[in-house]
């Protein structure tokens, strides 16, 4: 856990997930992350929570672990089993599970805490679910949390649809419902951000070469991932996509953003979870900082020194 009082309040809700992961460790290392909130998405919800106690475990994370959601609010759940695996955690040999959830109720945690302490940033990575449940049953957080940092959606492709992206696909209605709440900063890494924060063999080489248990961990989650990737799409590069998201509250100077009008299509047939960001000049009402533009060199060095701080703490 990072020092107190001089870096931003993080609770991370997330489906691990090898992304999610690196996301996590980056949170509990340049944030403080009050706590963890899982939701079904990579994987069920039985599976991302596992794996989320189990990266806790893995490089010394304290905080609390609630479940969330199995399933989007309106649409049928589906997965990216086959990106991140079996379980949501291809590539590493997993330890055994010493850890047990703080609670099962998100939604009700993630109320209690930012109700009793105002400031705290929400920081979804992915799909909506909880947070727009959170919304719905008590709008008093809306003025209460910092702000919202997510990943999802994307101002160009998308990854699991031609112009949908995994988290929005999932739960279209979730992000409209957040989209809409009113928040007063809302930061968004879009897969037209997170393509920019690149996954490759070098990347897998870089954390290996770091060593100790956290960063080989992290090396064969990324040598699973663009595995993985490679039989998908057929090439071993990919995009580091959650942890865009902490690091545009932990690192904002990392990222370059301009405020845009976003919104998110739930009818098309076509273009269902589609994310319309308004880039059009003009003076526009907006609801969203897009986040456009990566310093990669930055964003993988602060990545590289988080994996390093962590990597022989396993408990
Ligand atoms: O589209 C990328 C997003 O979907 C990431 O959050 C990844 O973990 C998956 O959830
Ligand atoms: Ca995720």
């Amino acid at each position: 856990m990072a020092p107190t009082g001089e870096c931003p309040r993080l609770i991370v809700d997330c489906d691990p997930g090898h992304d999610d992961t690196l996301a996590l460790v980056l949170a509990d290392v340049r944030g403080e992350l009050v706590g963890v909130t899982t939701v079904g998405g990579n994987a069920p919800l039985v599976d991302v929570t596992r794996n989320a106690l189990l990266v806790g475990q893995m490089y010394g994370i304290d905080a609390p672990v609630h479940r969330g959601a199995a399933r989007p609010l309106v649409a049928e759940p589906r997965n990216a089993l086959h990106i991140h695996g079996t379980h949501g955690l291809a590539g590493p040999v997993l330890p055994e599970l010493e850890r047990a959830v703080a609670s099962d109720d998100a939604v009700e945690w993630i109320i209690e805490t930012t109700r009793a302490d105002e400031g705290i940033w929400l920081v979804p990575i992915g799909p909506m679910t909880n947070i727009a449940t959170v919304f719905r049953l008590a709008p008093d957080v809306v003025d209460r949390i910092a702000g919202l940092s997510f990943m999802g959606g994307s101002a160009d492709v998308g990854n699991h649809g031609p112009v949908s992206e995994f988290n929005t696909l999932v739960d279209p209605e979730a992000l409209h419902i957040v989209l809409t709440a009113g928040v007063a900063d809302v930061r968004m890494a879009g897969l037209d951000l997170t393509h920019q924060f690149v996954v490759d063999d070098a990347l897998e080489a870089d954390l290996r070469a770091i060593g100790g248990t956290g960063a080989v961990f992290a090396a064969d989650m990324v040598g699973a991932y663009l595995d993985n990737v490679e039989g998908w799409v057929g090439r071993r590069r990919g995009g580091l996509h959650d942890p865009c998201a902490v690091l545009a509250v932990t690192d904002p100077d990392v990222i370059s953003f301009t405020d845009r009008h976003v919104g998110v299509e739930l009818r098309g047939e076509l273009t269902r979870g589609m994310t319309v960001v308004d880039r059009r000049p003009g003076d526009r009402e907006t609801n969203v900082r897009h986040g456009h533009t990566l310093d990669h060199d930055r964003a993988r060095s602060i990545l590289l020194d988080a994996v390093r701080a962590r990597t022989g703490v396993s408990s």
